[in-house]
């Protein structure tokens, strides 16, 4: 067998990193949600739980990764033999396979809306109604939601067959300086349109009554998310790292990046909502409903239209590849499949479980397959409200109170020798952190927190 890869550079990881971190969720969630929940008190909740909970378990799951130089499931077995540890590795799995499912579905639409944002269709639209009906229509045609899926699809796993080093690394190292180069044009052009302090009050001016326990429990669950913790994703990104490496710097840069790069979005999308005297409380449907109404409005829109949607779908598919990548680990390490057969096979299988999420805006809208939800609905509820959760806190558990501190602190020190912390610090930190997590999962069962 192949010697097991490992990243080129330590830049190279650190931008796989951060674009698994960085995706639907940094540019399409965290605005809208921001949006919803009153602006800047709700940034600085989620500002307070990053540094909680996001930081920590971060750094939790590179060490595991780290130390076992494998995937979730074979990390659990190593480090706790002969227990039930290792179905804690396999939630992981599992939610890469249901959350790629539909993230797919979501990611092809922003896939469609390049093309559209070329092809000028954002020119007839006057009102936020006009863009909402024809992205109705949009998401509810199979011909294109399924098309634009299985191309998302299909570049995923055009990127993760040719490997960690020359697929994965590689795509990140061009695609993230382009997102970070776009960002950066979109969020110039939104300070400079007239009316741009309002969107800026908006976000950074906290209006501390609007703070409660809903904002908090949002702000707890979308630090999460937004790092892309909870289901080895950064375990298995981690297990690509070598002994030489430093977790905690890494992990500070890519926090920093995910965060500032959310802020950033915030600003461009929030001047020009506000400067067009539009409602930044649209909820999912800001970017689809509310953004093609402005563009045409602005100079330039034209321009700054495609960029956005481009952005939108790089940031996914970065995203995307990391989701595969933890699916493609498992039998790569585990079963001893070829990267290659591994990647072709669950990427087949992945984009077939994804097409009842692609119908479920237009012909399957009526089928409620459980709760009440469509196919759609359920993937989402199932992996952001349970899954992860659930991941993230048998994680805390076992580093506290199975694997043990002192080992935890050992293999951060292995890179990092001037990291010092005494055990019994170690794990009050990620007790709290585990505490936390746990107060999403069970708001979640009982239905608060968005
Ligand atoms: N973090 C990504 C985002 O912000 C989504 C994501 C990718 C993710 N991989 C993940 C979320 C793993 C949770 C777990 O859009």
């Amino acid at each position: 067998m192949e010697a097991r890869e490992q990243w080129g550079t330590k830049i190279g990881f650190i931008l796989a990193a951060t674009g698994s971190a960085i995706g639907l969720g940094n540019i399409w969630k965290f605005p809208f949600i921001t949006g919803m929940y009153g602006g800047a008190a709700f940034v600085l909740a989620y500002i307070v739980c990053i540094a909680l909970i996001g930081f920590p378990v971060m750094i939790i799951e590179f060490a595991i990764g780290r130390k076992t130089q494998r995937n979730p499931v074979g990390a659990f077995e190593k480090l706790a033999p002969g227990t039930p540890w290792f179905l804690a590795g396999g939630l992981g799995v599992a939610a890469g396979f249901v959350i790629l499912s539909y993230y797919s579905v979501v990611a092809g639409w922003t896939l469609g809306y390049v093309f559209m944002a070329i092809a000028d269709v954002f020119k007839n639209f006057t009102k936020p109604a006009e863009a909402g009906d024809y992205f109705a229509n949009f998401a509810a045609n199979p011909l294109f939601t399924i098309g634009t899926h299985l191309a998302f699809m299909a570049l995923c796993v055009f990127v993760v067959i040719k490997g960690v080093k020359g697929g994965i690394e590689r795509f990140s190292k061009i695609m993230m300086p382009v997102l970070l180069s776009i960002i950066i044009v979109l969020m110039i052009r939104g300070l400079t349109l007239p009316g741009a302090e309002k969107g800026l009050s908006f976000l950074f001016l906290p209006d501390f009554s609007k703070l409660n326990g809903t904002t908090v429990l949002v702000a707890l669950g979308h630090a999460f998310f937004t790092l892309s913790l909870g289901m080895g994703t950064m375990l298995t990104y981690g297990s690509y790292l070598s002994r030489r490496d430093n977790i905690i710097s890494s992990a500070v840069t890519i926090v920093i990046l995910d965060t500032g790069i959310a802020l950033m979005a915030g600003v461009a999308i929030f001047t020009a909502v506000f400067a067009h005297g539009l409602a930044p409380d649209q909820g999912s449907a800001l970017i689809f409903h509310v953004l093609p109404t402005v563009f045409p409005k602005i100079p330039g829109g034209y321009i700054f239209g495609i960029m956005f949607f481009f952005l939108l779908l790089i940031a996914a598919l970065t995203s995307g590849i990391s989701l595969l990548e933890v699916v493609i680990a498992y039998f790569v390490d585990e079963k001893g499949w070829s990267r290659r057969k591994a990647t072709l096979v669950f990427g087949g299988i992945i984009f077939a479980m994804g097409v009842p999420s692609a119908l479920s805006h237009g012909p399957l809208a009526d089928m409620k397959f459980f709760f009440g939800m469509t196919f759609f609905d359920f993937m989402d509820y199932m992996s952001f409200k349970y899954m992860l959760p659930l991941g993230g806190f048998l994680m805390t558990i076992f580093v506290a109170y199975f694997w043990g501190a002192k080992e935890f602190i050992a293999e951060i020190q292995s890179g990092c020798p001037k990291f010092s912390i005494r055990p019994v610090a170690a794990v009050v930190i990620i007790t709290i952190s585990g505490i936390l997590i746990l107060v999403t999962l069970i708001a979640g069962i009982m239905g608060l927190g968005g």
